[in-house]
């Protein structure tokens, strides 16, 4: 049985077989709209989310399968006191496969553990986000075509954005990636993420703190939101939280083929009128989501469709 803890679970021969299916789904989703009839899963989530919740059990439902769970560890026993280790045993009962997001990291792999069905970890505090760093490589693929010799803006909140970290961990496995890590001192990529991903792998990067200065050389701008509910005091937040705000006079610093993308919730990071902006990549991004969890779902229950 497989779970999906981090990016690196997949081999680089088992992401790039994942997001082809993925493609396939987008090209032809009638040939997959049965593919998982009679399947369950279930979604934990045990704090906030819109689109990973809803585009896990978007990729259920169009895979012909269906949806239980709970939105808020308020409304699950977890407000009674039980841990996530009774609560996975009682779901694997249930479901074929289940999503948890939790604030705690290591959370999902307490799960995974006890789990007698395949956990998808749908985020763990600030550690680490494997469906939205699929999610950003199908995008990234289709809409540069490749995923390696490219630089890649990070942007924001690099000290606790969980999406940061997975996507940096998913992107050192390809050829000619340089990364700018674009963030106020105070929110640096944290130095366990610098050391052992970045300097062990001989990745090459630099950090700068005007995202004026890196505009002009990215071929991707992943931007990201200062994350609130991370923060130990409000004063810290509020003075951070507009940092970035990228806007149309910003974008004409970047290339023409320069793509931004948000994992979203966007806040004021990225200014409305960026939207209209044929860059702008964002919501398409979202779409992805989608096609990459049923690739997901199929992987881990070992359908195959032919
Ligand atoms: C991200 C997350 O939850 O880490 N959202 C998402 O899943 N698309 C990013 C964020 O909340 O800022």
């Amino acid at each position: 049985m497989r779970h999906l803890m981090s990016p690196l679970d997949f081999s680089v021969e088992e992401l790039d077989e994942l997001l082809d299916l993925a493609q396939d789904i987008e090209a032809h989703p009638d040939k997959y709209a049965h593919a998982c009839d009679g399947k369950k899963l279930a979604t934990l989530f045990y704090e906030p989310s819109t689109r990973t919740r809803l585009s896990h059990e978007a990729a259920m439902l169009n895979l012909g399968g269906s949806v239980m769970g709970f939105a808020s560890s308020d409304s699950s026993s977890a407000s009674k006191g039980e841990s996530v280790a009774d609560t996975i045993r009682v779901i694997s009962c249930y479901a074929d496969i289940c999503a948890m997001r939790h604030p705690k990291e290591g959370a999902p792999m307490v799960a995974a553990e006890h789990a007698t069905i395949p956990v998808i970890n749908a985020g763990d505090g600030g550690h680490e986000h494997p469906t939205q760093t699929l999610t950003d490589l199908l995008t990234i693929r289709n809409l540069k075509g490749r995923l390696n010799n490219m630089t890649i803006g990070l942007c924001g909140d690099l000290k606790f954005g969980r999406t940061v970290h997975s996507l940096i961990n998913a992107l050192v496995r390809y050829t000619g990636i340089r990364f700018v890590l674009i963030s106020p001192e105070e929110l640096r990529l944290p130095e366990y993420v610098r050391n052992d991903v970045l300097d062990r792998n001989n990745i090459p990067y630099d950090e700068v703190v005007r995202l004026e200065d890196a505009l002009p050389d990215l071929d991707v701008l992943y931007m990201t939101r200062v994350q609130k509910e991370r923060f130990f005091n409000e004063e810290d937040y509020v003075r951070m939280k507009d940092f970035y705000i990228l806007d149309h006079t910003k974008m004409k610093l970047a290339p023409d083929d320069m793509y931004v993308l948000h994992p979203l919730p966007r806040v004021n990071e990225i200014s409305v009128e960026v939207d209209k902006d044929p860059r702008a990549a964002y919501f398409r991004q979202a779409q992805y989501g989608v096609y990459v969890r049923m690739a997901l779902i199929l992987t881990l229950l070992d359908i195959r469709v032919d």
